[in-house]
């Protein structure tokens, strides 16, 4: 009787190992289904200027930033994975214009000038060029730059404030390629202040308390949006804005907004911009 209920046991036992290894084998194959899905997604090239705190920039040999998470989240949305590389400001409008790469997250604010060449998004986020000064600076608005030597990022609109307001090529406007050499020839005394994105500015004068820098508003500066560069044509301009504006929508902008900047973002200006 014993020997009969062992034997039994060992049936069974038998029969759940068999039964679970096709469970398994049924899962591995449920796997790959998913897995191929994945690999089915495309891959879209996406290059960035990642020197532009808390925007873009790198970590450990990361591209990390608001406008990565952003780009991110627009694509899941949109069904494809990306291929985030840093290749610099300047050869962003080259790797776009010449259609290596797919599109561009990098802060670039929305322009007529830049309309005529490439394809924008609509608008994800709200911007204006800020002053950045050491503390005590006798520069307390925009007029006061004038006589001063003033860094800006080569090709933004920093650089174009300080062409309308000194005259284009004045040689008081010092152009860099990225920009914080441009914060790091005011801090070595080679320019009286830097021009830039209000939230690069913010955040940097924020992270390095120690010095003593102070952020100048100017009203005379545009109010302008970011949006997300394609090539001039591309397919993707369309199903990127459904996309964006779902991310909107459904409060996961909000969350990365929150993430990074610790408040809440105003969507209704961006909605009016539409
Ligand atoms: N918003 C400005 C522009 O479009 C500056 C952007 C600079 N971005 C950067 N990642 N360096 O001209």
């Amino acid at each position: 009787m014993k020997k009969r209920s062992m034997m039994f046991l060992g049936i069974v036992l038998m029969l759940m190992v068999i039964l679970s290894a096709c469970g398994s084998s049924e899962e591995t194959s449920g796997d790959t289904a998913t897995n191929k899905e994945e690999e089915e997604k495309k891959t879209l090239r996406v290059v960035t200027d990642a020197a532009y705190a808390p925007m873009e920039y790198q970590d450990k040999g990361n591209v990390v930033g608001f406008d990565i998470d952003f780009v991110k989240a627009v694509a899941e949305e949109a069904g494809y994975e990306l291929e985030i590389e840093h290749v610099g400001w300047d050869p962003i409008f080259v790797e776009i214009e010449s259609k290596r790469a797919d599109l561009a997250v990098s802060s670039i604010t929305i322009n007529d000038d830049r309309k005529q060449t490439y394809d924008f998004s609509v608008p994800y986020f709200q911007s204006t060029n800020k002053i950045l000064v050491p503390d005590g600076s006798d520069i307390k608005s925009a007029e006061d730059l004038k006589g001063k030597k003033v860094a800006v990022q080569n090709g933004t609109t920093g650089q174009a404030a300080m062409d309308a307001l000194l005259g284009k090529n004045h040689e008081d406007i010092k152009k860099f390629d990225d920009n914080n050499l441009a914060i790091m020839e005011m801090e070595s005394g080679g320019a009286a202040a830097v021009v830039a994105d209000n939230v690069v500015v913010e955040e940097y004068a924020k992270n390095n308390a120690d010095k003593n820098l102070t952020v100048i508003e100017d009203e005379t500066f545009d109010s302008e949006f970011y949006g997300l560069l394609f090539p001039k044509g591309s397919e993707l301009v369309e199903e990127f804005n459904t996309a964006l504006n779902a991310v909107i929508d459904n409060g996961k902008y909000e969350e990365i907004y929150q993430e990074w900047f610790g408040s809440e973002p105003n969507i209704d200006i961006l909605k009016e911009q539409q």
